[in-house]
């Protein structure tokens, strides 16, 4: 089920104090990112995979995640997150399968939200990748709440 507007709203704002609470104190960059994820991924009912692909090296390699089994790497400029990572933009696919070079973990997958991750210096160090069982279920209300997460 795609919450509405006005549902997204009070569903990210009562998911981002509960994860400001839990990643207070923490510095630790897995521990975050396992934290986030774990409760993004109960709050939202339009979420189907909820997690982080990290930058290594030429690659982007999984991280914390919830759903089932991801792929484990992602080689820059390929799928979806690949795409996030090179151009260092954010993405939002209505549509995976009319995504040139989507990489399809599960079957399942139909709509898709891409933000990069980046460090002080502006640098994109891990890509959030969040999957959506229905088409076009990412909109500009996911985006600015997902965009404010991060910079927690
Ligand atoms: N959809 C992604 C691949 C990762 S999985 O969906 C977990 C992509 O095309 O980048």
């Amino acid at each position: 089920m795609i919450p509405t507007r006005d549902e997204k709203e009070k569903l990210y704002a009562d998911a981002a104090m509960r994860i400001q609470g839990l990643l207070s104190g923490e510095t630790d960059l897995v521990a975050r990112m396992a934290g986030m994820v774990s409760i993004l991924h109960g709050a939202m009912p339009h979420f189907f995979w909820t997690g982080f692909y990290r930058v290594v090296g030429d690659e982007l390699v999984i991280g914390p995640y919830q759903g089932t089994p991801g792929c484990s790497r992602i080689a820059r400029g390929r799928g979806v997150c690949g795409t996030a990572w090179e151009q260092g933009a954010i993405q939002v696919v209505a549509d995976v399968h009319a995504f040139p070079g989507h990489i399809a973990c599960d079957p399942r997958s139909e709509s898709e939200i891409v933000v990069p991750v980046r460090d002080c210096r502006g640098e994109v160090i891990a890509v959030l990748d969040v999957d959506s069982a229905e088409k076009a279920a990412f909109d500009e209300t996911d985006q600015r709440w997902l965009e404010q997460i991060l910079c927690f």
